[in-house]
């Protein structure tokens, strides 16, 4: 990548280039003072750039005079072009902890092709300085080694993925960002247009229709590095513009997509370095729910959810035996090594319980030295409590908490306290786990609004041996779905689509889709259904998200290059901006 970076330069050579064997040569360099130290006389640079740092020496004897001085007032961050001869150094002084720390450069002449005022914070990883100031100065942000190795890796790992679906047939296709809506769950990003007066463009919340109808037009396989808009609560994976490799294949079948996306993944986490094990495990989503859930487990640790429901029917603990009663489940996840937490350690738990629905959390800890405590224990018979230890394969040093509720609550409630546990007992997640999740339910009801919804998006293929269910037992219908996750995230997600316009219009009448309403906002999708559309079906990946886990990183502004904060504006630009009373005017918009 670096081979060519010498041409149509400035420079001879990086900063982080050369090596013992280049001892003598004559080299020029470019680049910012990073640190400056007078040694009495001598004045030792480390000169960097994106590559990493040389060591400058300026000696009064090799330089001219002015030169000289400007060396004496270099200040950080100033733009400097070296020239000099390499030069081994000297012994005692090879510095193994740099890539170039067995030579240093003794210059022949400096120039100073900028200055710099004071730099707001020091340009070094591990820096301590807040995001948002981080954020404002971007720019600085992106001179530290670490924030120009994670855009480097993205580069990498973005240039892997179109060669591997370059070599398999794929075309890069772009698609509209002045566009309709399309429904992925989230608010829309409006635009309006200026030549339709009370119209908007709706930007992207991903390219969906408009690669189902580059299926209908006969490409066979598209792909895109797409840039998504949604207007969402933002969240350390989340951004409100985002980027998705987005992909459709048509003339295929769910074990299609998968097994391409693992041989293009396979070779992606190659170009990073990573080897992992394939083909990848593909879990039912039922399985998922049941054993850690959620639907993006993180199967790196156990700390499965244990289901106690048949134990516990009808037992002398009301809560456990009245949350059976009404429908619901009791479940429990066993916290090996936190069996000797205090009671005000364990009860602080609750709030995490508290956060995701419960009305309470119960627990038992067992200590290792062999004492059993709990507020629950007492409400048990013998036999009962004797069955819930078994099932949780309680020892000493072992902490149980419990939900009791509905089989949504108490498994968001159970996978949040997991993923805790695991923070707080610092269980070993090293490495990475991929897996597919396959098989979402086709709808789901959506209390809020009071009518079912599409999991995935409601251009999924519904299994076909669920189709007569559509209208008579929604919740029951599975659909032809797999997401794709690593880590405990959700890396990719996707589907076969409908191809028949009849079943593309059941589903979305399903969703409550008026018929009014299907020839406006899906009129061109069913058109395209009935001419002549082929079976098709695709997936998109996180590429922010995707970049973040190889890069080890915990939020993804951190592998892009100009984030936005989590109130969705942008430090540096100031963007969003207000606008004049002349330019709303102009799209025929007044401010409430
Ligand atoms: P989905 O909505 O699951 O599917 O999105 C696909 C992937 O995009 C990433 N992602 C995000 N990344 C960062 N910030 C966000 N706000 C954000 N939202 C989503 C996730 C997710 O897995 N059209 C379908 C795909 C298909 O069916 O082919 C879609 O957009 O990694
Ligand atoms: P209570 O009888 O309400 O004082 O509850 C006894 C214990 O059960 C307390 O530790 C509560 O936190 C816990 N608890 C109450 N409701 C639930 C629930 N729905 N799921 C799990 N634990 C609960």
């Amino acid at each position: 990548m670096t081979d060519f970076i010498n041409e149509y330069s400035m420079h001879s050579h990086t900063c982080g280039q050369l090596r013992r064997e280049d001892v003598g040569s004559e080299v020029t360099l470019c680049g910012w003072a990073w640190h400056n130290r007078d040694h009495g006389g001598l004045i030792f640079v480390d000169l960097r750039d994106r590559e990493g740092y040389t060591q400058v020496v300026v000696d009064p004897d090799c330089v001219n005079a002015e030169d000289f001085q400007a060396a004496e007032h270099l200040g950080r961050e100033f733009v400097l072009q070296i020239t000099g001869t390499v030069r081994a150094r000297g012994e005692g002084m090879v510095n193994p902890n740099m890539a170039t720390g067995e030579i240093e450069v003794m210059a022949t002449s400096l120039t100073v092709l900028n200055t710099s005022v004071t730099p707001p914070f020091s340009i070094e990883d591990g820096i301590e300085t807040d995001e948002t100031t981080r954020m404002k100065w971007r720019y600085l942000d992106l001179r530290r080694p670490e924030m120009y190795n994670n855009i480097k890796l993205r580069h990498v790992v973005a240039q892997a993925l179109r060669s591997a679906l370059n070599e398999r047939g794929f075309l890069e296709v772009e698609t509209p960002i002045l566009a309709n809506s399309t429904p992925e769950g989230a608010r829309d990003y409006l635009v309006p247009s200026r030549p339709n007066p009370g119209k908007f463009y709706a930007l992207p919340q991903s390219p969906q229709q408009f690669k189902q109808m580059l299926m209908c037009g006969g490409i066979e396989r598209y792909y895109q590095i797409a840039r998504c808009f949604r207007d969402e609560d933002l969240r350390a994976d989340r951004q409100p513009e985002f980027t998705q490799v987005d992909i459709e294949m048509s003339f295929v079948k769910e074990n299609d997509v998968i097994t391409m996306m693992e041989d293009v993944m396979k070779e992606v986490l190659a170009a990073a370095g990573i080897e992992h094990e394939f083909p990848l495990q593909r879990m039912q989503y039922r399985e998922a729910m049941d054993r850690f859930g959620c639907d993006r487990p993180d199967v790196r640790f156990g700390m499965e959810l244990v289901d106690l429901t048949e134990i516990v029917r009808g037992c002398g603990f009301g809560v456990f035996a009245k949350a059976v009663d009404a429908g619901g489940v009791v479940k429990c996840i066993n916290c090996k090594g936190a069996g000797d937490w205090s009671r005000g350690d364990i009860e602080k738990l609750a709030v995490i319980a508290d956060e995701n629905g419960a009305k309470g959390m119960a627990w038992i800890a067992f200590t290792s030295d062999g004492k059993e405590k709990s507020p629950i224990i007492k409400f048990f018979d013998d036999e009962t409590y004797a069955a819930i230890k078994e099932a949780a394969g309680a020892e000493p040093g072992d902490l149980l908490l419990f939900g009791a509720d509905s089989y949504e609550v108490v498994s968001a409630v159970l996978s949040a306290l997991r993923l805790a546990m695991a923070e707080r007992l610092g269980i070993e997640r090293e490495g990475h786990a991929l897996l597919w999740v396959v098989n979402f339910p086709m709808f789901r009801y959506d209390e809020e609004q009071g009518k079912y919804a599409a999991e995935h998006h409601p251009f999924t293929h519904v299994l076909d041996e669920d189709m007569d269910k559509i209208e008579s037992d929604p919740l029951a219908c599975g659909s032809y779905s797999y997401d794709i996750v690593m880590d405990g995230f959700e890396l990719g997600g996707g589907s076969i689509r409908i191809h028949n316009a009849e079943e593309q219009k059941r589903v979305l009448r399903r969703c409550g889709v008026s018929e009014e309403d299907l020839e406006l906002k899906f009129g061109h999708l069913l058109h395209a259904l009935e001419l002549g559309a082929p079976p098709h079906g695709g997936i998109a990946l996180g590429l922010d998200r995707l970049v973040m886990l190889l890069a080890g990183k915990q939020s993804i502004r951190d592998v892009i290059a100009f984030p936005k904060t989590s109130s969705a504006s942008d430090p540096m630009t100031g963007s969003p901006n207000a606008v004049t009373g002349k330019q709303l005017k102009e799209v025929n918009l007044r401010l409430l």
